[in-house]
């Protein structure tokens, strides 16, 4: 019999809270890793059982590169989650990529440094080396793109995530070597998640929303208020294409 399904959603900035979840119950887990960033949230969404996760807190108080994303992984994995949609908030880099736009990427580039990156560590598991030819699950990512056609919101699919360490943003020449090396958009939490969610075998896709041109790519500086706008304009398409996703059949 095959396991029932868990979808996981882990909100990015922008979404520490879920709107519209019909809530079961919270449980803050604890794993051989430590405490992950919040409570899980247990919910159904569309009649779809969930668990929902704030990436950097719920207030939001982790910046990218303090947040424990292997005990974030962990508990996902030990309450049974079949498969994880990231929600990511993200800087364009190509034409394409303007504010609000969304992408699914199908490939990461990993600038960040310093973090807790692996669970095969030879301390927590045994040493090994996972595969990441293909970081993102190509069946999710593509269910993904098609619920947002089912409902006509435009997305790119495809596109290469820079992960950069933040959390101050990029400087122009940075994002200038970004472009150069194939990057579409670029964000701070996309690594290691994705790959310790590898590590653990569960199936796991990007939505990537542009909240800000990135440096160099728009006149005038990049404001947090400019990103809170897109922001509140741009989850909620996101979350449109997650509830369709959750009613496909
Ligand atoms: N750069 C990196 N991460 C980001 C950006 C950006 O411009 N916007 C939102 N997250």
């Amino acid at each position: 019999m095959s396991q029932p399904t868990l979808t996981a959603i882990i909100g990015g900035t922008g979404l520490t809270q879920y709107p519209g979840l019909e809530i079961e119950r919270e449980e803050l887990i604890d794993t051989p890793l430590g405490a992950p960033s919040a409570p899980l949230i247990f919910a159904s969404l569309h009649g779809q059982p969930v668990v929902f996760i704030a990436r950097h807190g719920h207030p939001h108080k982790f910046p990218p590169n303090k947040i424990n994303y292997r005990a974030n992984m962990l508990a996902l994995q030990q309450v049974g989650v079949t498969h994880i949609i990231a929600v990511n908030a993200v800087g364009g880099i190509t034409p394409a990529m303007g504010a609000e736009a969304i992408c699914i990427p199908d490939q990461i580039i990993d600038y960040t440094f310093g973090r807790d990156d692996t669970y095969f560590d030879g301390v927590f598991k045994p040493l090994d080396h996972v595969d990441f030819s293909y970081p993102y699950d190509g069946a999710l990512s593509e269910k993904l793109f098609a619920a947002a056609n089912s409902i006509e919101e435009k997305v790119q699919m495809g596109g290469v995530y820079a992960a950069t360490q933040g959390p101050r943003l990029e400087t122009v020449a940075e994002i200038l070597r970004l472009e150069k090396d194939g990057c579409h958009v670029v964000g701070m939490t996309g690594m290691p998640e994705a790959v310790l969610a590898r590590e653990l075998s569960i199936p796991y896709a990007c939505i990537a929303l542009v909240v800000n041109p990135a440096a160099g790519k728009s006149e005038g500086v990049i404001t947090m208020d400019d990103i809170y706008l897109a922001l509140e304009h741009g989850v909620s398409k996101v979350q449109k294409i997650i509830s369709a996703y959750l009613q496909q059949d």
